[in-house]
């Protein structure tokens, strides 16, 4: 089973649980940035960025390299923006034909809003399930053993389907 993890990450929680589920299943990784990048820090951040979120954009991304024929599983990661899914991961959906994959999906978030992200990031999808889904609390600013213990079991279940 060869997985691709395809993230997108403002300030790096959703990039630190990427590579650690990364290691955990030997599966390369895929950080795709929009090409006009949203502002980090401060006020903008969440104007910008939720806006974006709450109009189901689609921005451009810049280049990248990704060979679908490769991977069996992708395993998508996001932080939640304004209780959905980041905009940059639309437009990975949109540019990659991803019906006969296997798709698990990850979100990190401050407070909550990942199962309605997860709701529409599978609408975007066109799909009614994930593999499985994780949620953690801003696993790189907030370290608990409640990340690490979702984050070991997110990876089992994954890593269970390869094994069987
Ligand atoms: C524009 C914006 C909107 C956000 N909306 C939510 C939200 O609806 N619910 C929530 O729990 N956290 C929200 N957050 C917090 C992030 O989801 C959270 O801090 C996440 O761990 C950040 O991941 P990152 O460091 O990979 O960017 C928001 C952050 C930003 C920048």
């Amino acid at each position: 089973m060869q997985t691709a993890i395809v993230y997108y990450s403002l300030e790096g929680n959703t990039e630190y649980a990427a590579r650690a589920i990364a290691a955990e299943l030997g599966a390369d990784t895929l950080r795709i940035n929009p090409k006009k990048s949203y502002p980090s820090g401060g006020f903008r951040k969440f104007l910008w960025g939720g806006k974006s979120a709450v109009m189901a954009e689609a921005p451009e991304l810049e280049p990248y390299e990704f060979d679908s024929a490769k991977y069996d599983r992708i395993v998508f990661g996001f932080p939640v923006w304004a209780g959905t899914v980041t905009p940059p991961i639309r437009t990975f959906v949109q540019e990659n034909d991803l019906r006969e994959k296997r798709v698990a999906a990850f979100a990190c978030q401050s407070g909550n809003g990942a199962q309605k992200a997860f709701a529409a990031l599978k609408k975007c999808l066109g799909r009614d399930a994930l593999e499985t889904e994780l949620v953690l609390i801003d696993p790189k600013d907030k370290p608990s053993a409640e990340n690490k213990e979702r984050l070991r079991a997110f990876c089992e279940q994954l890593n269970a389907v390869e094994a069987s």
